[in-house]
């Protein structure tokens, strides 16, 4: 599946993005071990959460919805899930493997957790390393690669473990074991990272204890308390229209009911220092998560050096700041930001690629990326099968001078069902082939 796009285009109106991705995967991955029905609004009906609620399923989990965003989970308890007949396929999501890894190291039947050719290739180590140390029985393919072969061990033990690299899913991942292990489990980040898994324990009745960059968990088997909120718009999702509307000419955007979670606000940090109108309306909270709407207008930007401190706030948002950047006066400078060649495609690798296939002048750096503001010119862009890459440079075309096309968009779906509706009710040239 391509996209094509026409050249400019106007971008105007109001809009609502699908549920937060991580939110909605923690969602159902704790109502299925909680007492009791949780219900949530909001849930994000894309192929990597829905891969998600299939696993639980696959373990006994009775899981109603999603319906409309509706979606309710009949928790069976911390020890009630069954072996499931097969493997569990989490397609090709990275948070679903690595955040499942953690809670089936803690079971007492074994599992294989296979994903696409994707997540076949992204680095496992960064949990199986640490799970081994607190007692799981791990196995992957080489290069500590999926599939994953979790048996089941008689119990985990709580570690204390600092973090190599600054990631929600290992600290998420361990944070989930420590639920199962005796004693504490301690995470220590080298930077803040997302923080929905702490929020949501607290939510289900098993707060974690903070200090500075540590997090710990009490294991000793506590219940989970079934909880029912609604899951907010995706920042990350929020991305594309909100850049759609800041390269645009004239662009103005009022994306409605966005989760402004403060571990996920870099991005309206980086596009304001370009010199980004963006307002927060309306801001309030719910649930455990803030929530805005967020006002954009079309703005004259400026390359900025993306201070490194911020690159963990704006994981997933850099192949749309890259596209913000290419539209940019001068050079934008993205350092620190090594994780982003193990994401769903090597991001570095394939933002490079993508920009220079339209005329952009632009240097992959080992950790980032040089982009020097210029003019969009029509091309081919490949996605690499990467959702994020996809939909940044579908945004291209706004400031195009020709049709801008890009290969391989059918996982847009993971995260952003309805996107190409959506950014066409918005005034994008965008059709599907
Ligand atoms: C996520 C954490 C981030 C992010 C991913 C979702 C999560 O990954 O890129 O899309 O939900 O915890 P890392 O932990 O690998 O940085």
């Amino acid at each position: 599946m391509d996209f094509r796009v026409s050249p400019r285009g106007q971008i105007a109106g109001r809009c609502r993005v699908p549920g937060d991705k991580s939110i909605s995967h923690r969602a159902v991955m704790l109502a299925a071990l909680a007492e009791g029905e949780s219900r949530f609004g909001g849930f994000l009906a894309g192929a990597d959460t829905l891969a998600t609620a299939a696993a639980f399923r696959a373990m006994g989990v009775s899981i109603d919805g999603p319906h409309e965003g509706q979606i309710a989970v009949q928790g069976v308890g911390l020890h009630g899930l069954r072996a499931p007949p097969g493997p569990l396929d989490m397609g090709n999501a990275g948070t679903g493997m690595r955040l499942l890894a953690g809670i089936m190291a803690g079971q007492r039947f074994g599992v294989t957790l296979i994903g696409d050719e994707s997540l076949s290739r992204r680095p496992m180590r960064r949990v199986i390393a640490p799970l081994r140390q607190m007692g799981a029985d791990i196995a992957a393919a080489q290069g500590d690669t999926p599939p994953l072969g979790l048996r089941p061990v008689v119990r985990l033990q709580g570690i204390d473990y600092v973090l190599p690299m600054a990631s929600a899913q290992v600290k998420s991942c361990l944070l989930l074991a420590g639920l199962y292990a005796a004693g504490r489990t301690c995470v220590t980040e080298p930077a803040p990272t997302r923080d929905h898994t702490e929020r949501m324990l607290a939510a289900f009745g098993r707060p974690v204890q903070r200090d500075g960059a540590r997090v710990c968990i009490d294991g000793g088997g506590a219940s989970l308390r079934a909880t029912s909120f609604a899951i907010p718009g995706d920042i990350s999702s929020a991305a594309f229209p909100l850049v759609a509307a800041l390269i645009a000419s004239p662009g103005a955007v009022l994306i409605e009911n966005v989760g402004i979670n403060p571990t996920r606000t870099g991005i309206l940090d980086i596009l304001r220092a370009m010199g980004g109108d963006i307002e927060l309306l309306n801001q309030r909270d719910a649930g455990a998560e803030p929530v805005a709407d967020i006002r954009v207008r079309a703005s004259r930007l400026r390359g900025i050096a993306v201070p490194a401190a911020m690159v963990p706030l704006a994981i997933d948002e850099f192949p749309a700041i890259a596209v913000a950047a290419a539209c940019a006066q001068g050079e934008t400078l993205i350092t620190g930001a090594q994780e982003l060649r193990v994401k769903e495609s090597d991001r570095i690798a394939a933002i490079a690629a993508g920009l220079a296939a339209l005329g952009i002048a632009v240097e992959a750096l080992r950790d980032g990326l040089r982009i020097q503001g210029g003019q969009f010119h029509g091309g081919v862009v490949d996605s690499h099968g990467d959702h994020r890459i996809a939909m940044a440079f579908s945004l291209a075309a706004l400031r195009a001078d020709a049709p801008v096309q890009i290969r391989d968009c059918v996982n847009v779906g993971t995260s952003f069902p309805g996107y190409v509706d959506l950014m066409r009710g918005l005034g994008l040239g965008i059709e599907v082939s």
